[in-house]
């Protein structure tokens, strides 16, 4: 089973000001998928905050997956992709490039969203925008090939099957 973290950056959120729809739209889907959140909190817009839980998220939980919401847009406090970026220690360009691509036929402002994804260790770390709307649309776009991407990860497949459409 895919296990899950989900990080919501929220100054507001993170002192009750503001309710974690975000958080609570991608559990609705990963769930509904059968797999398994083992942590999901929210922190402040702080590098160094949000970096400290990706670490652990990977190296101390050993999750599959880790998905951040909020602060990859253009606000000063949004520093989500930079804390990803900096824990990471190889890139996923494609998983961005493809959910801003297809965001992209929904609204133009897809292309505010600075969003990264990458690999530490045996976890992959995918930011997706702040709003619900955002996350949903998104995880949409990339949930297919996640599964695969973990497998391969974990080296538990070396074949690159088609997926059935
Ligand atoms: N992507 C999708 N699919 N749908 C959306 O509504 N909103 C955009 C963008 N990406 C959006 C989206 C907007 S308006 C912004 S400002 C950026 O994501 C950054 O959002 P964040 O700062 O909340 O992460």
């Amino acid at each position: 089973m895919i296990t899950i973290g989900i990080l919501t950056a929220s100054d507001k959120g993170s002192v009750g000001e503001r309710q974690d729809l975000s958080g609570a739209a991608i559990r609705e889907i990963v769930e509904q998928a059968g797999w398994k959140v083992q942590t999901m909190e929210i922190v402040p817009d702080e590098k160094d905050i949000i970096q400290g839980k990706l670490i652990q998220y990977a190296d101390d939980l050993g999750l599959d997956i880790v998905f951040t919401t909020g602060g990859t847009g253009f606000s000063p406090r949004d520093v989500t992709p930079e804390a990803t970026l900096a824990v990471v220690d190889r890139l996923v360009p494609g998983i961005p490039e493809a959910m801003r691509l297809e965001s992209l036929k929904i609204t133009p402002r897809a292309m505010l969203s600075r969003a990264a994804a990458g690999i530490r260790g045996r976890t992959i770390i995918i930011n997706l925008p702040g709003s619900p709307k955002g996350v949903r649309e998104c995880l949409n776009v990339v949930f297919p090939s996640l599964q695969h991407g973990v497998d391969i990860l974990k080296g538990n497949t070396g074949e690159c099957a088609e997926p059935v459409k």
